[in-house]
């Protein structure tokens, strides 16, 4: 398959579109194509180097109205309906969500297609780029918001929810203007910004872009209060068993897990350690039948190559099936897992890549392997990296134990506010069917 062949000039980072901006290209011999809108960079983003101070006014008008349920149709459901405070800013889900895995929208019985990210740490996706790595055969995308990289900054992010009928289900900008126009946020906006932000759609959607993206840049939403942080900064051990799991975690014949999802333990930064790389990958996760689009058997969700498509990326099909890694800070709040909501326990979802490729039947409904990648894109399917490249009937690089071993390692990623909400360690564990 011939992957496109990029280049990379200058970065950014996607929660900041106005923010940092650093210019590198000096001539790379790679430099060989410009593709699309999609901005191409030298070096790979090291969030590290970018320091975020949101302007505390824009920060506390982007709180305000983050948790307003008046920006909704019918009115009700703010951002935080969907990405819970009380759980680590992913969702809550009501009894019947919790069967499907995915959020209810402003409208009963109305769900997502896709599961709800915790929004801790999404300061630090990226705006979309490509990256080669010397050993790489071709360069491959990172960052972008969403799970398929639909928008590249937080402010433009905002307008998939807020426009979005199984989200908050606002007709367009114009209809949102005339609800909030004489809501308090209304009044906050225009003491902001001036009285033009209310005659004005597209500068309404504009500003609020601007302050819930500072609102999500604050420290507020970027914690780094858990126990595996305090074991970086060398404050409080972790304990045998949670470091026989960070073992797993790292060996790249067993876990491997750091390969997608990156940790620097040798670093007493925890922002160096993200849980992800904010690559895309296709690990091919089980269909989600419970998914109301997914009663149609033709319809498949394939993730980055629509966005590819949209971009003008070249061969864009070489994406489907390809979803962003997610970080795993706080994963053991989270009630359902994966782009789908598929797993409902932390255990399975882990499960999953020990036994993905060795008992395939047990995860893909008995029958059809990679039931939820259509068959023209499983050759993009992810068989090359540990633990996912053994074959079937073959032992898996995971025993049970490693298993408990990671469920375990992943719990000390829940910051200290979140600790109560994780489900015991009995039940955490138990095997599901
Ligand atoms: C009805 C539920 C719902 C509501 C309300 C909602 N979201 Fe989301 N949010 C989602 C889902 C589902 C996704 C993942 C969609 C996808 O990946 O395609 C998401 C994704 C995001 C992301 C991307 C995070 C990442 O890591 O890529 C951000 C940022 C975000 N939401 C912010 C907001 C803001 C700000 C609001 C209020 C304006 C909001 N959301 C309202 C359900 C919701
Ligand atoms: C080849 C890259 C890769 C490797 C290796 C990898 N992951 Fe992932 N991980 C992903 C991607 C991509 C997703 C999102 C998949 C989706 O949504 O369909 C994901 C999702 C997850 C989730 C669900 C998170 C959520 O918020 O729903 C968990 C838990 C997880 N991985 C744990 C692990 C563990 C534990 C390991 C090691 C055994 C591991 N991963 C190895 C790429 C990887």
């Amino acid at each position: 398959m011939t992957k496109a062949i990029l280049t990379i000039f200058s970065f950014s980072i996607a929660s900041a579109g106005y923010a940092a901006n650093v210019d590198s290209a000096k001539g790379d011999s790679r430099v060989i194509a410009h593709i699309g809108a999609t901005p191409q960079f030298k070096d790979q983003i090291d969030p590290t180097t970018v320091t975020f101070r949101p302007n505390p006014a824009l920060v506390a008008l982007g709180r305000q109205v983050f948790f307003d349920p008046n920006l909704s149709e019918p009115r009700g459901t703010s951002c935080a309906g969907c990405h819970d405070p009380a759980r680590a800013f992913s969702p809550t889900l009501n009894a019947q969500s919790r069967l499907v895995g995915t959020t209810q929208g402003s409208r009963p019985g109305h769900l997502s297609d896709r599961n709800a990210p915790s929004l801790l740490y999404v300061r630090y996706v990226p705006q979309r780029y490509f990256f080669q790595d010397d050993d790489d055969p071709y360069p491959s995308p990172f960052g972008g918001l969403f799970t398929d990289g639909r928008a590249n900054d937080l402010a433009e992010q905002i307008r998939g929810p807020l426009f979005d009928a199984n989200e908050m289900n606002n007709a367009s900008p114009r209809s949102l203007l005339l609800k909030v126009k004489h809501t308090p946020i209304g009044q906050a906006l225009s003491a902001r910004f001036g009285q033009s932000v209310l005659n004005s759609p597209n500068l309404l959607v504009q500003r609020l872009g601007e302050v819930l993206a500072a609102y999500q840049q604050s420290d507020e939403m970027a914690p780094f209060s858990s126990r595996f942080d305090d074991y970086l900064r060398k404050r409080k051990p972790l304990t045998v068993q949670e470091m026989q799991g960070l073992a797993v975690f790292k060996n790249p014949d067993k876990g491997n897990c750091q390969s997608c999802h990156l940790l620097n333990d040798t670093s007493n930064r925890p922002e160096r350690s993200l849980f992800t790389d904010f690559g895309y990958d296709a690990i091919a996760v089980p269909r989600n039948r419970a998914l109301v689009a997914n009663k149609n058997p033709q319809h498949f969700d394939n993730g980055l190559c629509k966005t590819a498509a949209q971009l003008h990326w070249p061969d864009p099909k070489q994406w489907c099936g390809y979803f962003r890694t997610p970080t795993l800070r706080n994963v053991a709040v989270r009630q359902s897992f994966m782009h789908n909501g598929v797993f409902k326990t932390l255990r399975e979802a882990v499960a999953f890549y020990a036994t993905r490729s060795t008992d395939p039947k047990h995860w893909y409904h008995g029958q059809q392997y990679f039931d939820d990648v259509p068959k023209a894109y499983r050759a993009n399917i992810n068989i090359n990296s540990t633990p996912l490249n053994r074959k079937v009937g073959l032992k898996p690089a995971l025993s049970d134990t490693d298993i408990d071993d990671l469920v375990v390692f992943l719990r000390t990623l829940t910051d200290a506010r979140y600790v109560s909400k994780m489900p015991s360690l009995k039940d955490q564990l138990v095997i599901t069917p």
